[in-house]
């Protein structure tokens, strides 16, 4: 069958739709690029905010009468946990629905679907990790690696660890194995990715160990990860960060609020200043270090003080970027028993000040990089002007610059020429 899958939501779901179709062709099925040429339709969505949502069940119904007749359509992630059984709905138009512990059950499932027959799977199950997947088949110059799966933080206005289930880390072998299978594919620079890697654990290793384990396999130019949770960061994480040359200075760092109030409802354990304080001991081993964040704004409760002290916040750190966010609320999650009191104007109006102040800190910062030379991991030709190449600072900035064509995945050094809040230009500049 030819099968086509379409992601919505985090890296998480990028990861877990490469994997699922690593599976599906294993089983000997195609992938198919257009849904319009398809026996087989995949959806892989997200729950974490309603307008996340509102947009997948949007799509399942285009995507109905967009399909030949006797495609079936698929919900998978975390829409598929949330809603099981209701996702059959006729108004959904959903053939079947697998949720994120059961893809292993995807490729049966296609094919019975496509034989009439529905079906739901969307049951728990606490220790899938995925490990007997199939090994990649192709990478990219900068690649995933899933190290953990799920989220025990109940954070309390996210649905993740209800949709994503209990917390589990992959062995570090099948992390270093996967990683190496990806450079041995054309990867030079790996993000080790899940919801809170920083509390990664496989036996007598933890999230430090496992980075000075990756730190020595050969051919592997960059390492990053994401996310960290404030309160598991520790001083070993931040070594290691420090003291590995293929750890990169980048940390994200998700704040949610800069009020105290905000922070506990929100169930973050850790107040304003633990957070100042872990800022300023990364910048004290780092100076270089790029801090970037999360932000929610009108939160339950929130008020007009709770407000300006993220925006406080956001300007004592001076992060380099950040994803904002208004509240949503999710049903099921503890801030959903609260008042959702804050008016939705007044959290748009929030929202734009947060995202017009981080526009012009992050101009600012990107700025001071003028005139520098930076190390760009080339990624490839730029799109928009395919004699200019793109790639990446180690602090994540895209970085487009001229010169001598150079293939994907040199380290080149870049002079800066020019920055905005959004990319940073250049010149090639012979290294000495
Ligand atoms: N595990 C990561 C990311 C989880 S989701 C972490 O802990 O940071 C990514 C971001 O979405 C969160 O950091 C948060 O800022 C935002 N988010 C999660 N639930 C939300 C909700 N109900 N409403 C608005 N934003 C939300
Ligand atoms: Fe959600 Fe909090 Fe877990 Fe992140 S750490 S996924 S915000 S519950
Ligand atoms: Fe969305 Fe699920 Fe990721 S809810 S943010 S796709 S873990």
């Amino acid at each position: 069958m030819r099968i086509y899958i379409e992601t919505y939501g985090c890296q998480m779901n990028d990861y877990d739709s490469r994997m699922v179709s690593s599976m599906l062709t294993a089983a000997g099925h195609t992938v198919a690029t257009d849904p319009r040429r398809a026996d087989a339709v995949i959806v892989n969505t997200c729950s974490v905010r309603e307008r996340a949502e509102d947009r997948v069940l949007g799509r399942l119904r285009q995507l109905r009468g967009l399909v030949e007749p006797g495609a079936v359509i698929g919900v998978i992630g975390c829409v598929a946990q949330r809603m099981g059984d209701d996702l059959l709905r006729p108004t959904h138009g959903v053939d079947f629905v697998v949720g994120t512990d059961q893809y292993e059950r995807l490729p049966e499932t296609v094919a019975n679907a496509h034989a009439g027959s529905r079906s739901v799977s969307t049951r728990v199950a606490h220790d899938q990790t995925y490990d007997a997947r199939p090994r990649p088949t192709e990478a990219s110059t900068c690649d995933f690696v899933s190290v953990m799966r799920g989220c025990d933080n109940y954070c309390s206005y996210c649905i993740v660890p209800y949709v994503r289930g209990r917390e589990r880390s992959r062995p570090v072998e099948r992390i270093i194995e996967e990683t190496r299978s990806l450079i041995e594919l054309g990867a030079r620079d790996v993000t080790f990715i899940g919801q809170n890697v920083n509390s990664y654990r496989d036996g007598g290793v933890d999230f430090a160990g496992l980075l000075r384990v990756a730190n020595d396999v050969p051919a592997l130019a960059r390492i990053r990860f994401a996310t960290s949770h404030p309160k598991d960061l520790t001083d070993a994480v931040i070594d290691a960060v420090g003291d590995l040359d293929s750890v990169c200075e980048h940390v994200h760092l998700p704040v949610q609020s800069g009020s105290d109030a905000i922070l506990k409802a929100m169930n973050r354990s850790y107040t304003r200043d633990d957070y100042l304080r872990l800022v300023d001991r990364l910048r004290t081993k780092m100076p270089g270090v790029a801090l970037t964040t999360d932000v929610i704004v009108g939160f339950p409760g929130e008020t007009q003080e709770d407000y300006l002290a993220t925006l406080s916040l956001m300007d004592e750190v001076r992060f380099d970027s950040a994803f904002m966010f208004r509240y949503s609320v999710r049903t099921g999650t503890n801030a959903a028993k609260l008042v959702d009191d804050v008016p939705e104007d007044v959290k748009l109006e929030r929202l734009e000040s947060v995202i017009s102040f981080q526009r012009v800190a992050t101009e600012e910062i990107n700025r001071r990089l003028v005139g520098t030379v930076q190390e760009v991991l080339v990624e490839g030709p730029s799109e928009r002007n395919t004699s200019l190449l793109f790639g990446k600072t180690r602090t994540a900035k895209v970085v487009i610059f001229d010169g001598p064509s150079a293939p994907a995945g040199g380290l080149e050094p870049v002079l800066i020429t020019e920055a905005s809040a959004w990319t940073l230009r250049g010149t090639h500049t012979p290294a000495g």
